[in-house]
């Protein structure tokens, strides 16, 4: 018997909870789930800022992206860029204005979230690319804010199974994105007049570029939140935030 205890003892402890305390655990079947994740969400929100490493999840503000490359044809647009270090700051005071789940023999979700103002630093090698008329080609530093920001989000998840423990993965996400306004200051080490005028451009008439970089800004979002939430999802046992009902007894 007393090997029983031990031994049962021993799989609880071996499945200790990886989620600290004030992470949010929700019913499946809770018909207003949202509010319950919403809750959830606000409760870690102080801890966010510099992240929770028990479940990858990294600083929010400011938020690293340590390396991005660009490839991208459009209307007005070829971009070919590499970007390093692009330091945003202003995540943490995201606010959500909109949840949607469903998890109907499903993992489907829409979330909108509000920004209102992002200060972005990143350094940027651009080759080959062209906007507009503008030559856009060189290599520096890049600051910008940008304000008024809504994301909206909305993707599938599915359960994967690792050392038999279930974990949620994004399978698909798109988001829609929109800037209301932006600045930027570019700092160019190769060719500096070029890019004084392609920044005055921009200053001038931010709206107009930001349209044509828009769904090189939707893709790129989609593909850092995709990266992010998977990260985050691949360290936190579906059982740990989702709970199931009580069989009766
Ligand atoms: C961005 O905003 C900060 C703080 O308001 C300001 O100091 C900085 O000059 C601005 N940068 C640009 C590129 O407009």
């Amino acid at each position: 018997m007393k090997v029983l205890y031990i031994f049962l003892f021993c799989v609880v402890c071996a499945q200790a909870k990886v989620t600290p305390d004030y992470f949010p655990s929700c019913k499946r079947s809770d018909p207003q789930i949202e509010k319950c994740v919403l809750n959830g969400l606000e409760a870690m929100r102080p801890h966010l800022k510099e992240g929770i490493p028990e479940v990858n999840i990294p600083a929010l503000d400011p938020f690293t992206v340590p390396t991005l490359k660009l490839d991208r044809t459009a209307p007005n647009l070829r971009i070919k860029a590499t970007v390093k270090q692009a330091k945003a700051y202003g995540g943490s005071d995201f606010k959500i204005e909109k949840l949607k789940l469903n998890l109907n023999n499903k993992y489907a979700g829409e979330m909108k979230i509000t920004l209102p103002k992002l200060m972005v630093v990143a350094n940027y090698d651009v080759r080959g690319s062209r906007l507009l008329a503008l030559d856009i080609n060189g290599k520096g530093r890049i600051r910008g804010n940008f304000t008024g920001i809504t994301v909206v989000a909305k993707g599938f998840a599915k359960p994967i199974n690792k050392e038999n423990v279930e974990y949620l993965q994004v399978d698909k996400l798109v988001s829609k994105v929109r800037i209301n306004h932006a600045q930027i200051a570019i700092d160019e080490t190769e060719r500096p007049v070029a890019a004084a005028s392609a920044a005055s451009f921009f200053n001038a008439s931010p709206n107009i570029v930001l349209d044509i970089l828009n769904p090189l800004i939707e893709e790129t979002t989609a593909a850092v939140i995709k990266a992010f939430v998977n990260k985050v999802l691949g360290s936190i046992p579906i059982s740990e935030v989702l709970t199931d009902d009580a069989p009766a007894a």
